[in-house]
Protein backbone atom coordinates (compact mmCIF):
# COMPACT_ATOMS: atom_id res chain seq x y z
CA UNK A 1 0.00 0.00 0.00
CA UNK A 2 2.55 2.58 0.79
CA UNK A 3 4.96 1.48 -1.90
CA UNK A 4 1.67 1.93 -4.52
CA UNK A 5 1.41 5.72 -2.75
CA UNK A 6 5.07 6.24 -3.20
CA UNK A 7 4.81 4.93 -7.05
CA UNK A 8 1.40 7.27 -7.57
CA UNK A 9 3.78 10.55 -6.03
CA UNK A 10 6.72 9.71 -8.49
CA UNK A 11 4.57 9.29 -11.32
CA UNK A 12 2.88 12.70 -10.97
CA UNK A 13 5.75 14.36 -9.82
CA UNK A 14 8.54 13.45 -12.10
CA UNK A 15 7.15 14.74 -15.00
CA UNK A 16 6.68 17.64 -13.19
CA UNK A 17 10.00 18.72 -12.51
CA UNK A 18 11.45 17.67 -16.02
CA UNK A 19 9.02 19.98 -17.44
CA UNK A 20 10.63 22.97 -14.93
CA UNK A 21 14.16 21.82 -16.33
CA UNK A 22 13.32 21.50 -20.10
CA UNK A 23 14.22 25.09 -21.11
CA UNK A 24 11.39 26.86 -23.39
CA UNK A 25 11.77 25.91 -26.90
CA UNK A 26 13.84 29.51 -28.46
CA UNK A 27 11.49 31.29 -30.20
CA UNK A 28 12.51 30.03 -34.19
CA UNK A 29 13.25 33.89 -35.63
CA UNK A 30 13.27 32.51 -39.40
CA UNK A 31 9.23 31.25 -39.02
CA UNK A 32 8.31 34.69 -36.95
CA UNK A 33 9.49 36.64 -39.53
CA UNK A 34 8.29 34.77 -42.42
CA UNK A 35 4.84 34.69 -40.69
CA UNK A 36 4.57 38.49 -39.06
CA UNK A 37 7.13 40.63 -40.92
CA UNK A 38 7.88 39.15 -44.65
CA UNK A 39 4.36 40.07 -46.35
CA UNK A 40 5.76 43.97 -45.97
CA UNK A 41 9.47 43.69 -45.95
CA UNK A 42 10.26 40.58 -47.69
CA UNK A 43 11.39 36.93 -47.18
CA UNK A 44 14.63 38.47 -48.19
CA UNK A 45 14.05 41.64 -46.19
CA UNK A 46 14.71 43.91 -49.24
CA UNK A 47 11.20 45.83 -48.16
CA UNK A 48 9.57 44.14 -51.45
CA UNK A 49 6.64 42.25 -49.86
CA UNK A 50 3.44 41.30 -51.19
CA UNK A 51 2.08 44.66 -49.75
CA UNK A 52 5.30 46.70 -50.37
CA UNK A 53 3.83 48.39 -53.60
CA UNK A 54 0.77 49.77 -51.98
CA UNK A 55 2.38 51.24 -48.99
CA UNK A 56 3.80 54.57 -48.21
CA UNK A 57 6.37 55.17 -46.63
CA UNK A 58 7.66 52.34 -48.04
CA UNK A 59 8.54 49.07 -45.82
CA UNK A 60 12.16 49.28 -44.83
CA UNK A 61 15.23 47.46 -46.94
CA UNK A 62 16.82 45.92 -44.10
CA UNK A 63 19.70 45.22 -46.42
CA UNK A 64 21.34 48.17 -46.24
CA UNK A 65 21.33 48.93 -42.51
CA UNK A 66 19.90 52.42 -43.15
CA UNK A 67 17.75 53.31 -40.36
CA UNK A 68 15.70 55.88 -39.89
CA UNK A 69 14.84 55.72 -35.15
CA UNK A 70 18.50 55.64 -33.31
CA UNK A 71 19.88 56.59 -30.87
CA UNK A 72 23.17 56.70 -32.85
CA UNK A 73 25.61 59.43 -34.83
CA UNK A 74 24.20 59.84 -38.39
CA UNK A 75 25.17 57.17 -40.89
CA UNK A 76 25.48 54.54 -37.88
CA UNK A 77 23.88 51.49 -37.38
CA UNK A 78 21.47 51.42 -34.38
CA UNK A 79 21.80 49.58 -31.36
CA UNK A 80 19.44 46.29 -30.67
CA UNK A 81 17.46 48.27 -28.54
CA UNK A 82 16.66 50.98 -31.12
CA UNK A 83 15.07 48.28 -32.96
CA UNK A 84 13.24 46.49 -30.39
CA UNK A 85 11.72 49.92 -29.53
CA UNK A 86 10.70 50.10 -33.23
CA UNK A 87 9.31 46.89 -33.39
CA UNK A 88 7.64 46.97 -30.24
CA UNK A 89 5.98 50.01 -30.19
CA UNK A 90 5.49 49.99 -34.21
CA UNK A 91 5.95 53.69 -36.41
CA UNK A 92 2.76 55.91 -35.53
CA UNK A 93 1.69 57.66 -39.44
CA UNK A 94 3.43 54.60 -41.33
CA UNK A 95 2.09 50.88 -41.52
CA UNK A 96 4.47 49.34 -39.49
CA UNK A 97 2.43 47.51 -36.72
CA UNK A 98 3.48 47.39 -32.60
CA UNK A 99 4.10 44.73 -31.87
CA UNK A 100 3.51 44.95 -27.66
CA UNK A 101 1.33 42.02 -26.44
CA UNK A 102 1.59 40.30 -29.75
CA UNK A 103 5.46 38.73 -29.10
CA UNK A 104 7.14 38.46 -26.34
CA UNK A 105 10.22 40.69 -25.24
CA UNK A 106 11.93 37.26 -26.46
CA UNK A 107 10.52 37.13 -29.41
CA UNK A 108 11.06 40.75 -30.51
CA UNK A 109 14.70 40.02 -29.62
CA UNK A 110 14.67 36.90 -31.58
CA UNK A 111 13.93 39.68 -34.73
CA UNK A 112 16.20 42.17 -34.22
CA UNK A 113 18.86 39.04 -34.89
CA UNK A 114 16.68 38.07 -37.54
CA UNK A 115 16.69 42.17 -39.21
CA UNK A 116 20.72 42.71 -38.64
CA UNK A 117 21.08 39.14 -40.49
CA UNK A 118 20.21 41.03 -43.67
CA UNK A 119 22.83 43.49 -43.73
CA UNK A 120 26.10 42.48 -43.51
CA UNK A 121 27.12 45.85 -41.89
CA UNK A 122 26.11 44.63 -38.55
CA UNK A 123 28.77 41.95 -38.63
CA UNK A 124 31.78 44.24 -39.57
CA UNK A 125 30.70 47.79 -37.98
CA UNK A 126 29.88 48.97 -34.67
CA UNK A 127 26.67 51.24 -33.70
CA UNK A 128 28.35 54.46 -32.18
CA UNK A 129 25.77 55.66 -29.25
CA UNK A 130 25.33 59.31 -29.13
CA UNK A 131 26.31 60.91 -25.93
CA UNK A 132 23.84 62.51 -24.57
CA UNK A 133 23.13 64.04 -21.25
CA UNK A 134 19.54 64.39 -18.95
CA UNK A 135 16.68 66.14 -20.83
CA UNK A 136 16.36 69.43 -19.25
CA UNK A 137 13.27 70.97 -17.90
CA UNK A 138 10.72 72.78 -20.88
CA UNK A 139 10.90 75.85 -19.25
CA UNK A 140 8.91 78.80 -21.02
CA UNK A 141 12.21 80.26 -22.20
CA UNK A 142 13.63 77.41 -23.66
CA UNK A 143 10.41 76.85 -25.99
CA UNK A 144 11.23 80.70 -26.70
CA UNK A 145 14.99 80.31 -27.65
CA UNK A 146 14.20 77.14 -29.31
CA UNK A 147 11.85 79.32 -31.93
CA UNK A 148 15.25 81.22 -32.50
CA UNK A 149 17.02 77.73 -33.14
CA UNK A 150 14.75 76.84 -35.69
CA UNK A 151 14.81 80.02 -37.50
CA UNK A 152 18.48 79.23 -37.22
CA UNK A 153 18.97 76.16 -38.50
CA UNK A 154 16.48 76.65 -41.55
CA UNK A 155 14.19 73.79 -40.62
CA UNK A 156 11.48 76.09 -42.06
CA UNK A 157 13.16 75.28 -45.81
CA UNK A 158 11.66 72.04 -45.08
CA UNK A 159 8.44 72.44 -42.43
CA UNK A 160 7.40 75.77 -43.30
CA UNK A 161 7.55 78.46 -41.05
CA UNK A 162 6.06 77.71 -37.83
CA UNK A 163 6.33 74.08 -38.81
CA UNK A 164 2.84 74.09 -40.73
CA UNK A 165 0.61 75.08 -43.22
CA UNK A 166 0.11 72.65 -45.59
CA UNK A 167 1.46 74.72 -48.73
CA UNK A 168 4.78 75.31 -47.21
CA UNK A 169 5.78 71.58 -46.06
CA UNK A 170 8.10 70.40 -48.69
CA UNK A 171 6.91 67.73 -50.93
CA UNK A 172 8.79 67.30 -53.76
CA UNK A 173 11.51 65.28 -51.87
CA UNK A 174 12.98 62.04 -52.53
CA UNK A 175 14.23 59.22 -49.82
CA UNK A 176 17.50 57.08 -51.04
CA UNK A 177 16.01 54.65 -53.15
CA UNK A 178 14.47 57.73 -55.24
CA UNK A 179 11.20 57.29 -53.69
CA UNK A 180 8.80 60.35 -53.18
CA UNK A 181 8.60 61.70 -49.68
CA UNK A 182 7.93 64.41 -47.87
CA UNK A 183 8.44 66.85 -44.75
CA UNK A 184 6.81 65.78 -41.43
CA UNK A 185 3.96 68.42 -40.43
CA UNK A 186 5.29 69.33 -37.32
CA UNK A 187 2.28 70.65 -35.77
CA UNK A 188 0.86 66.85 -35.86
CA UNK A 189 2.88 65.60 -32.86
CA UNK A 190 0.48 62.17 -33.20
CA UNK A 191 2.45 61.50 -36.51
CA UNK A 192 5.85 61.60 -35.67
CA UNK A 193 6.74 58.21 -36.14
CA UNK A 194 9.67 57.85 -33.55
CA UNK A 195 7.45 59.13 -30.73
CA UNK A 196 6.45 62.81 -29.32
CA UNK A 197 8.54 62.80 -26.77
CA UNK A 198 10.73 65.55 -26.58
CA UNK A 199 13.48 63.29 -26.14
CA UNK A 200 12.42 61.31 -29.31
CA UNK A 201 12.04 64.68 -30.93
CA UNK A 202 15.78 65.68 -29.86
CA UNK A 203 16.93 62.28 -31.10
CA UNK A 204 15.60 63.16 -34.47
CA UNK A 205 17.68 65.62 -35.42
CA UNK A 206 19.96 65.03 -33.28
CA UNK A 207 21.08 61.87 -35.11
CA UNK A 208 19.35 62.66 -38.64
CA UNK A 209 17.49 59.95 -39.99
CA UNK A 210 19.45 57.35 -42.17
CA UNK A 211 17.79 56.98 -45.83
CA UNK A 212 15.75 59.93 -45.45
CA UNK A 213 16.39 64.26 -46.81
CA UNK A 214 16.51 64.83 -42.77
CA UNK A 215 19.61 65.67 -41.89
CA UNK A 216 21.46 65.46 -38.11
CA UNK A 217 21.84 69.35 -36.78
CA UNK A 218 24.89 68.48 -34.45
CA UNK A 219 27.44 70.26 -36.40
CA UNK A 220 25.00 73.31 -36.46
CA UNK A 221 24.13 73.86 -32.70
CA UNK A 222 24.98 72.83 -29.22
CA UNK A 223 23.61 70.24 -27.34
CA UNK A 224 21.81 72.73 -25.15
CA UNK A 225 20.26 74.27 -28.30
CA UNK A 226 19.28 71.23 -29.83
CA UNK A 227 17.22 70.35 -26.20
CA UNK A 228 15.77 73.61 -26.86
CA UNK A 229 14.64 73.45 -29.87
CA UNK A 230 12.87 70.23 -28.69
CA UNK A 231 11.01 71.68 -26.67
CA UNK A 232 9.71 73.90 -29.11
CA UNK A 233 8.94 71.93 -31.52
CA UNK A 234 6.72 69.89 -28.61
CA UNK A 235 5.09 73.06 -28.14
CA UNK A 236 3.89 73.68 -31.89
CA UNK A 237 1.90 70.23 -31.73
CA UNK A 238 -2.07 70.98 -31.61
CA UNK A 239 -4.66 68.94 -30.64
CA UNK A 240 -5.77 66.45 -32.87
CA UNK A 241 -9.78 66.81 -34.10
CA UNK A 242 -10.82 63.82 -32.36
CA UNK A 243 -10.37 65.28 -29.24
CA UNK A 244 -11.90 68.31 -29.79
CA UNK A 245 -15.58 69.31 -28.97
CA UNK A 246 -17.71 70.69 -31.91
CA UNK A 247 -16.95 74.25 -31.65
CA UNK A 248 -13.21 73.60 -31.80
CA UNK A 249 -13.50 71.57 -34.64
CA UNK A 250 -15.53 74.94 -36.54
CA UNK A 251 -13.09 77.11 -35.60
CA UNK A 252 -9.83 74.84 -36.84
CA UNK A 253 -11.44 74.38 -40.14
CA UNK A 254 -12.63 78.03 -40.28
CA UNK A 255 -8.55 79.51 -39.77
CA UNK A 256 -7.32 77.10 -41.96
CA UNK A 257 -9.62 78.48 -45.14
CA UNK A 258 -8.40 81.75 -44.00
CA UNK A 259 -5.35 80.58 -43.80
CA UNK A 260 -5.56 79.06 -47.52
CA UNK A 261 -7.22 82.01 -48.57
CA UNK A 262 -4.15 84.38 -47.84
CA UNK A 263 -2.00 82.89 -50.58
CA UNK A 264 -4.68 81.71 -53.64
CA UNK A 265 -1.81 80.27 -55.95
CA UNK A 266 -0.24 77.74 -53.45
CA UNK A 267 -4.22 76.54 -52.45
CA UNK A 268 -4.78 76.50 -56.67
CA UNK A 269 -1.36 74.67 -57.27
CA UNK A 270 -3.12 72.61 -54.55
CA UNK A 271 -6.42 71.95 -56.34
CA UNK A 272 -4.66 71.61 -59.80
CA UNK A 273 -3.48 68.40 -58.34
CA UNK A 274 -5.81 66.49 -56.33
CA UNK A 275 -8.11 67.20 -59.52
CA UNK A 276 -5.99 65.52 -61.73
CA UNK A 277 -5.66 68.68 -64.10
CA UNK A 278 -1.39 67.83 -63.45
CA UNK A 279 -1.38 64.05 -64.58
CA UNK A 280 -3.27 64.48 -67.43
CA UNK A 281 -2.22 67.86 -68.94
CA UNK A 282 1.34 67.14 -68.58
CA UNK A 283 3.32 64.44 -71.28
CA UNK A 284 5.13 61.34 -69.80
CA UNK A 285 7.91 59.41 -71.46
CA UNK A 286 7.72 55.82 -71.86
CA UNK A 287 8.91 54.95 -68.35
CA UNK A 288 5.89 56.90 -66.76
CA UNK A 289 8.40 59.86 -65.43
CA UNK A 290 6.61 63.46 -66.45
CA UNK A 291 8.41 65.29 -68.99
CA UNK A 292 9.31 68.51 -66.27
CA UNK A 293 9.90 71.01 -68.82
CA UNK A 294 6.32 70.67 -70.55
CA UNK A 295 4.78 70.37 -67.09
CA UNK A 296 1.04 71.63 -67.31
CA UNK A 297 1.72 72.31 -71.38
CA UNK A 298 -0.47 69.39 -72.21
CA UNK A 299 0.70 67.04 -75.22
CA UNK A 300 -0.59 63.81 -73.81
CA UNK A 301 -3.02 61.99 -76.04
CA UNK A 302 -5.74 60.27 -74.96
CA UNK A 303 -7.67 57.84 -77.42
CA UNK A 304 -10.75 56.45 -76.54
CA UNK A 305 -12.61 54.65 -79.63
CA UNK A 306 -15.01 55.06 -81.01
CA UNK A 307 -14.85 58.76 -80.64
CA UNK A 308 -11.28 59.34 -81.29
CA UNK A 309 -8.44 60.84 -80.49
CA UNK A 310 -7.70 63.86 -77.79
CA UNK A 311 -4.71 65.18 -76.96
CA UNK A 312 -4.86 67.71 -73.43
CA UNK A 313 -4.49 71.21 -73.71
CA UNK A 314 -1.31 73.57 -73.35
CA UNK A 315 -2.40 74.96 -69.69
CA UNK A 316 0.41 77.35 -68.97
CA UNK A 317 -0.23 81.52 -69.82
CA UNK A 318 1.75 81.30 -73.76
CA UNK A 319 -0.59 83.68 -75.15
CA UNK A 320 -0.47 81.67 -78.67
CA UNK A 321 -1.13 78.08 -77.77
CA UNK A 322 -2.07 78.28 -73.99
CA UNK A 323 -4.34 79.94 -71.55
CA UNK A 324 -2.95 83.14 -72.09
CA UNK A 325 -5.46 85.10 -74.23
CA UNK A 326 -8.49 83.09 -72.32
CA UNK A 327 -10.55 85.45 -69.55
CA UNK A 328 -10.36 83.83 -66.14
CA UNK A 329 -14.48 83.73 -67.37
CA UNK A 330 -13.84 81.53 -70.14
CA UNK A 331 -11.86 79.29 -68.14
CA UNK A 332 -13.96 78.76 -65.42
CA UNK A 333 -16.96 78.11 -67.53
CA UNK A 334 -14.81 75.46 -70.09
CA UNK A 335 -13.68 73.57 -66.60
CA UNK A 336 -17.63 73.80 -64.63
CA UNK A 337 -19.47 73.36 -67.82
CA UNK A 338 -17.39 71.71 -70.61
CA UNK A 339 -18.25 74.57 -72.91
CA UNK A 340 -15.69 75.73 -75.07
CA UNK A 341 -14.75 78.83 -76.50
CA UNK A 342 -16.33 79.07 -79.68
CA UNK A 343 -19.57 77.29 -77.78
CA UNK A 344 -18.89 73.80 -78.80
CA UNK A 345 -19.46 71.28 -75.49
CA UNK A 346 -16.82 68.83 -74.92
CA UNK A 347 -17.95 65.00 -74.59
CA UNK A 348 -17.92 64.58 -70.61
CA UNK A 349 -14.56 62.25 -71.27
CA UNK A 350 -11.50 62.14 -71.12
CA UNK A 351 -11.85 65.26 -69.22
CA UNK A 352 -14.47 64.59 -66.60
CA UNK A 353 -15.69 68.57 -66.26
CA UNK A 354 -18.94 67.13 -65.00
CA UNK A 355 -16.96 66.14 -61.89
CA UNK A 356 -15.67 70.38 -61.74
CA UNK A 357 -19.24 71.38 -62.00
CA UNK A 358 -19.68 71.90 -57.84
CA UNK A 359 -15.96 73.07 -57.81
CA UNK A 360 -16.86 76.71 -55.20
CA UNK A 361 -16.00 80.28 -56.47
CA UNK A 362 -13.09 80.55 -54.15
CA UNK A 363 -11.78 77.00 -54.99
CA UNK A 364 -12.10 78.31 -58.69
CA UNK A 365 -10.47 81.69 -58.37
CA UNK A 366 -7.27 79.86 -56.45
CA UNK A 367 -6.99 77.17 -59.64
CA UNK A 368 -7.45 80.42 -62.27
CA UNK A 369 -4.74 82.27 -60.03
CA UNK A 370 -2.40 79.17 -60.11
CA UNK A 371 -2.94 78.72 -63.76
CA UNK A 372 -1.97 82.51 -64.25
CA UNK A 373 1.45 82.00 -62.75
CA UNK A 374 2.56 79.29 -64.78
CA UNK A 375 5.33 80.50 -66.76
CA UNK A 376 4.47 80.52 -70.62
CA UNK A 377 5.62 77.58 -72.44
CA UNK A 378 4.88 77.38 -76.14
CA UNK A 379 2.97 73.77 -77.52
CA UNK A 380 0.45 73.90 -80.10
CA UNK A 381 -1.84 71.32 -79.34
CA UNK A 382 -3.73 69.44 -82.34
CA UNK A 383 -7.38 69.82 -82.07
CA UNK A 384 -9.71 66.44 -81.61
CA UNK A 385 -9.40 63.72 -83.90
CA UNK A 386 -12.50 61.76 -85.31
CA UNK A 387 -11.34 57.70 -86.12
CA UNK A 388 -11.97 56.42 -89.56
CA UNK A 389 -15.41 55.20 -90.43
CA UNK A 390 -13.98 51.55 -90.11
CA UNK A 391 -12.56 52.16 -86.25
CA UNK A 392 -15.31 54.02 -85.89
CA UNK A 393 -18.12 51.05 -86.73
CA UNK A 394 -15.83 48.64 -85.03
CA UNK A 395 -15.87 50.72 -81.87
CA UNK A 396 -19.57 51.25 -81.65
CA UNK A 397 -20.14 47.89 -82.38
CA UNK A 398 -18.47 46.58 -79.52
CA UNK A 399 -20.17 49.58 -77.42
CA UNK A 400 -23.81 48.42 -78.58
CA UNK A 401 -23.61 45.70 -79.09
CA UNK A 402 -21.38 43.53 -77.24
CA UNK A 403 -22.00 46.17 -74.54
CA UNK A 404 -18.05 46.27 -73.57
CA UNK A 405 -16.69 49.68 -72.14
CA UNK A 406 -14.94 52.13 -74.27
CA UNK A 407 -11.24 51.36 -74.10
CA UNK A 408 -8.99 54.31 -73.05
CA UNK A 409 -5.63 54.47 -74.02
CA UNK A 410 -2.82 57.08 -73.21
CA UNK A 411 0.32 57.45 -74.99
CA UNK A 412 3.78 58.35 -74.06
CA UNK A 413 5.44 61.12 -75.32
CA UNK A 414 4.37 65.22 -76.32
CA UNK A 415 1.54 65.00 -79.60
CA UNK A 416 2.40 69.03 -79.38
CA UNK A 417 4.91 71.08 -81.25
CA UNK A 418 6.95 71.80 -78.92
CA UNK A 419 10.78 71.07 -79.98
CA UNK A 420 13.95 71.17 -77.83
CA UNK A 421 16.71 69.65 -79.58
CA UNK A 422 17.12 66.06 -79.03
CA UNK A 423 14.35 65.69 -76.21
CA UNK A 424 10.64 64.40 -77.18
C1 LIG B 1 1.94 46.11 -42.72
C2 LIG B 1 3.31 46.20 -43.12
C3 LIG B 1 4.42 45.91 -42.12
C4 LIG B 1 4.58 44.78 -41.34
C5 LIG B 1 3.68 43.55 -41.24
C6 LIG B 1 5.83 44.98 -40.64
N1 LIG B 1 6.40 46.17 -40.98
FE1 LIG B 1 8.16 46.91 -40.28
N2 LIG B 1 7.89 48.61 -41.39
C7 LIG B 1 6.83 48.84 -42.21
C8 LIG B 1 6.98 50.15 -42.82
C9 LIG B 1 6.03 50.79 -43.81
C10 LIG B 1 8.19 50.69 -42.31
C11 LIG B 1 8.82 52.03 -42.66
C12 LIG B 1 8.27 53.19 -41.86
C13 LIG B 1 9.01 54.48 -42.16
O1 LIG B 1 9.77 54.55 -43.13
O2 LIG B 1 8.84 55.41 -41.39
C14 LIG B 1 8.74 49.69 -41.41
C15 LIG B 1 9.93 49.84 -40.73
C16 LIG B 1 10.50 48.87 -39.92
C17 LIG B 1 11.77 49.02 -39.24
C18 LIG B 1 12.72 50.20 -39.36
C19 LIG B 1 12.74 51.24 -38.28
C20 LIG B 1 13.79 52.31 -38.57
O3 LIG B 1 14.43 52.76 -37.64
O4 LIG B 1 13.98 52.71 -39.72
C21 LIG B 1 11.99 47.82 -38.55
C22 LIG B 1 13.21 47.46 -37.70
C23 LIG B 1 10.84 46.97 -38.81
N3 LIG B 1 9.95 47.64 -39.63
C24 LIG B 1 10.71 45.69 -38.31
C25 LIG B 1 9.60 44.89 -38.53
C26 LIG B 1 9.45 43.55 -37.98
C27 LIG B 1 10.51 42.83 -37.16
C28 LIG B 1 8.22 43.09 -38.38
C29 LIG B 1 7.57 41.77 -38.02
C30 LIG B 1 7.35 41.53 -36.62
C31 LIG B 1 7.61 44.15 -39.19
N4 LIG B 1 8.48 45.20 -39.26
C32 LIG B 1 6.37 44.04 -39.77
C33 LIG B 1 5.76 48.01 -42.47
C34 LIG B 1 5.55 46.78 -41.87
C1 LIG C 1 16.16 68.91 -46.12
C2 LIG C 1 14.85 68.94 -45.56
C3 LIG C 1 14.69 68.92 -44.04
C4 LIG C 1 15.21 69.82 -43.13
C5 LIG C 1 16.15 71.00 -43.38
C6 LIG C 1 14.68 69.43 -41.84
N1 LIG C 1 13.86 68.34 -41.98
FE1 LIG C 1 12.83 67.41 -40.47
N2 LIG C 1 12.17 66.02 -41.80
C7 LIG C 1 12.42 66.02 -43.16
C8 LIG C 1 11.79 64.86 -43.76
C9 LIG C 1 11.83 64.48 -45.22
C10 LIG C 1 11.16 64.14 -42.70
C11 LIG C 1 10.39 62.83 -42.83
C12 LIG C 1 11.37 61.68 -42.82
C13 LIG C 1 10.67 60.37 -43.00
O1 LIG C 1 9.98 59.92 -42.08
O2 LIG C 1 10.85 59.76 -44.05
C14 LIG C 1 11.41 64.91 -41.49
C15 LIG C 1 10.94 64.55 -40.23
C16 LIG C 1 11.04 65.33 -39.09
C17 LIG C 1 10.42 65.02 -37.81
C18 LIG C 1 9.54 63.83 -37.51
C19 LIG C 1 10.30 62.63 -36.96
C20 LIG C 1 9.42 61.43 -36.74
O3 LIG C 1 9.56 60.84 -35.67
O4 LIG C 1 8.63 61.06 -37.62
C21 LIG C 1 10.76 66.05 -36.95
C22 LIG C 1 10.34 66.18 -35.48
C23 LIG C 1 11.59 66.98 -37.69
N3 LIG C 1 11.75 66.51 -38.99
C24 LIG C 1 12.11 68.15 -37.18
C25 LIG C 1 12.99 68.99 -37.87
C26 LIG C 1 13.63 70.16 -37.29
C27 LIG C 1 13.36 70.68 -35.90
C28 LIG C 1 14.44 70.68 -38.26
C29 LIG C 1 15.43 71.83 -38.14
C30 LIG C 1 16.50 71.59 -37.21
C31 LIG C 1 14.30 69.85 -39.44
N4 LIG C 1 13.42 68.83 -39.17
C32 LIG C 1 14.94 70.10 -40.65
C33 LIG C 1 13.14 66.96 -43.86
C34 LIG C 1 13.85 67.99 -43.30
C1 LIG D 1 -8.63 62.74 -67.34
C2 LIG D 1 -7.79 63.76 -67.93
C3 LIG D 1 -8.07 65.22 -67.70
C4 LIG D 1 -8.25 65.88 -66.50
C5 LIG D 1 -8.31 65.28 -65.11
C6 LIG D 1 -8.35 67.28 -66.82
N1 LIG D 1 -8.29 67.47 -68.17
FE1 LIG D 1 -8.51 69.24 -69.15
N2 LIG D 1 -8.48 68.27 -70.93
C7 LIG D 1 -8.19 66.93 -71.10
C8 LIG D 1 -8.21 66.63 -72.53
C9 LIG D 1 -7.91 65.28 -73.16
C10 LIG D 1 -8.52 67.84 -73.19
C11 LIG D 1 -8.67 68.07 -74.69
C12 LIG D 1 -10.10 67.73 -75.03
C13 LIG D 1 -10.53 68.15 -76.41
O1 LIG D 1 -9.72 68.70 -77.13
O2 LIG D 1 -11.71 67.90 -76.72
C14 LIG D 1 -8.67 68.86 -72.16
C15 LIG D 1 -8.96 70.19 -72.41
C16 LIG D 1 -8.87 71.19 -71.47
C17 LIG D 1 -8.95 72.61 -71.77
C18 LIG D 1 -9.07 73.23 -73.14
C19 LIG D 1 -10.44 73.14 -73.77
C20 LIG D 1 -10.42 73.51 -75.24
O3 LIG D 1 -10.88 74.58 -75.59
O4 LIG D 1 -9.94 72.69 -76.02
C21 LIG D 1 -8.80 73.28 -70.57
C22 LIG D 1 -8.79 74.79 -70.34
C23 LIG D 1 -8.64 72.29 -69.54
N3 LIG D 1 -8.70 71.03 -70.12
C24 LIG D 1 -8.44 72.56 -68.20
C25 LIG D 1 -8.39 71.58 -67.21
C26 LIG D 1 -8.28 71.88 -65.79
C27 LIG D 1 -8.13 73.26 -65.20
C28 LIG D 1 -8.29 70.68 -65.14
C29 LIG D 1 -8.25 70.43 -63.62
C30 LIG D 1 -9.32 71.02 -62.88
C31 LIG D 1 -8.41 69.63 -66.15
N4 LIG D 1 -8.46 70.22 -67.39
C32 LIG D 1 -8.47 68.27 -65.88
C33 LIG D 1 -7.96 66.01 -70.12
C34 LIG D 1 -8.09 66.24 -68.74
Amino acid sequence: MKRSVLLLLAAVWLPVCAAAQTPAPRPNAGMLYWVRCASCHGIEGKGDGEYAGLLSPRPRDFTTGRYKFRTTETGSLPTDEDLARSITDGLHGSSMPGWRGVLSAEQVQALVEQVKSFSPRFASEQPRPIAMGPEPPSTPQAIEAGRGVYEKLKCAACHGTDGRGASAIARDLKDDWGRPTRATNLDEPWAFRGGSGVRDIFLRFRTGMNGTPMPSFIDAASESELWQLASYVKSIGRKPLWEMKGDEVAAFYRARDEEDRKDPVKRGEYIANISGCVQCHSPYREDNTMIEELKLAGGQRFRITPFGDFVAYNLTSDKETGLGDWTDEQIKTFVTTGVRRDGSRMLPFPMPWPNFAHMSASDLDALVAFLRSLPPVSNRIPPPQAPNIFSYLAGKFRMLILHEDQPLYMFPGNAGSWTDGARP
